[in-house]
């Protein structure tokens, strides 16, 4: 592809692109396609010459978005709604076009210290401890496992050299994500060794059931390593008690690490900043800005107080001749904490959507999402066919149809067949029960009411 092709190309492709953000809502939320679809359209081979743009542009258009679920729509309300704003969508442009891989600070200077700066910024915004180190992951998922890893190297240095460990013992609420299990599964904790503290009527993990089975896991000589607390969970957005949970990771000596992949950005509103209070005690924290800070998919921000503990949970003894690079205070090699050696240059579309929205502009989109869930739940209220089934916080809303579990079942596939709009759905205490996750940047109260006007109009009378 020549400069000049590209460009011809890349203005076609930014003009799509513009369109559709402009044009999203006319998009049925999702498609109808039946599984083996696309396969069954696609060539089952590679092409032997190459194809024209305008061949694969076309496919790509008539093709492939028809089978697309569409994350970017303002009536996306299921799992946590997510947004790639117009300046995310640009630096993710230009870092595909850069191209740099930050293996170490010496191969990508300034996106290394891109990194370090917008991370910065992020941690001021969230009032964190100005010693608490930053470092962007794909996913929080990812970033959860290295801060268990982490853990892990804190309790059980040893166990890098031997690869043998004494019995380590995680512990997460009921309603921890599962990237929690996945994490300490990875790092060979072993599922057995998984505990599920129970949680309160709130769905806030209890500090005093935590402290008993500590207890019973010491009494019986397993060895207690990590703590996972959640602010902002994914079935209820409940918030995990952290002081006191803190205390109880201080009292045994445990890391704590904090899951704050979803609400975590809310703590930016100085009104919702007590979300994280406890979390200066923390030794870990993951905060997503590809759910609710309007970056494009994928980047999550893991933060440590302990940067040391975490290298040297992926350190080798002999560093090969290739990757030897001198490091120090002003050329860090962010590689070095982290199982992956190749990084893509995510930072540059954080800095990109800090910078266009600043911090008010990010705030009042907030705002707006947690007013329009506050709205709709008095709304849901009003309708004696329907209950609230959890406090709404920030800006999920979980109700369900006073039937059967089958009956909210069949209205949820309604919706979600309609085209109109997308819900979620999970379990609170042993009933289904369904979510509406507001956090699209085109998400009004107009919307969220389309979506509500509908559910009423499928329920059963
Ligand atoms: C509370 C919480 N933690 C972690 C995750 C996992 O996020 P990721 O997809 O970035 O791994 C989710 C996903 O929704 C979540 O809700």
């Amino acid at each position: 592809m020549t400069p000049e092709e590209f460009r011809k190309a890349g203005h076609e492709v930014v003009d799509w692109i513009a369109d559709y953000l402009r044009d999203v809502r006319s998009y049925p939320v999702t498609t109808s396609v039946q599984p083996g679809a696309l396969i069954d359209q696609l060539p089952s081979r590679a092409p032997e010459q190459g194809e024209p743009m305008d061949a694969i542009l076309k496919d790509f258009r008539e093709l492939i978005v028809p089978g697309l679920t569409h994350w970017n729509h303002p009536r996306f309300l299921a799992y946590f709604s997510i947004s790639a704003s117009g300046p995310g969508i640009l630096g993710e442009m230009l870092a595909a076009g850069l191209n740099v891989n930050q293996l170490l600070w010496k191969t990508a200077p300034a996106a290394t210290e891109l990194e370090q700066v917008t991370l910065s910024w992020l941690r001021q915004w969230l009032e964190l401890p100005e010693e608490f180190f930053g470092l962007i992951h794909d996913t929080a998922s990812t970033g959860t496992m290295h801060a268990i890893l982490a853990a892990r190297e804190a309790a059980a240095p040893e166990a890098r050299k031997s690869g043998e460990f004494p019995q380590l013992v995680l512990y997460a609420s009921e309603h921890a994500h599962s990237s929690v299990d996945k994490g300490a599964l990875v790092v060979g904790a072993g599922l057995d060794h998984i505990r599920h503290v129970p949680s309160d009527e709130r769905f806030r993990m209890r500090p005093d059931a935590l402290e008993q089975m500590i207890q019973e896991d010491l009494a019986a000589g397993r060895k207690p390593f990590c703590i996972v607390a959640t602010a902002g969970t994914t079935s209820a957005a409940s918030i995990d008690p952290i002081p006191e949970i803190a205390a109880v990771a201080q009292r045994h000596g445990l890391w704590l690490h904090v899951d704050a992949a979803y609400a975590g950005t809310a703590a930016i509103l100085p009104e919702y900043r007590h979300i994280l209070n406890g979390v200066e005690l923390a030794d870990s924290l993951v905060v997503n800005p590809h759910k609710w800070l309007f970056t494009p998919v994928d980047i999550s921000v893991l933060y440590t107080r302990r940067p040391n503990v975490m290298r040297q949970a992926v350190s080798l003894v002999d560093v090969p001749p290739y990757l030897t690079a001198d490091a120090s205070d002003r050329a860090v090699n962010l590689s070095e904490y982290a199982l992956a050696l190749g990084r893509r240059f995510r930072s540059l579309k954080l800095w990109f959507v800090l910078r266009s929205f600043g911090r008010q502009g990010i705030a009042e989109v907030l705002r707006g999402h947690m007013a329009a869930a506050a709205q709709i739940t008095a709304e849901i209220q009003q309708d004696p066919r329907f209950e609230i089934m959890a406090p709404t916080l920030f800006s999920l809303v979980c109700f369900r149809y006073r039937g059967t579990d089958d009956q909210n079942r069949d209205l949820l596939n309604g919706i979600n067949t309609s085209g109109e709009a997308l819900l979620s759905s999970t379990m609170l205490q042993g009933r289904m029960v369904l979510r509406m996750a507001i956090g699209n940047i085109g998400t009004s109260l107009e919307d969220v009411r389309t979506v509500w006007a509908l559910i009423q109009k499928l329920a059963p009378r």
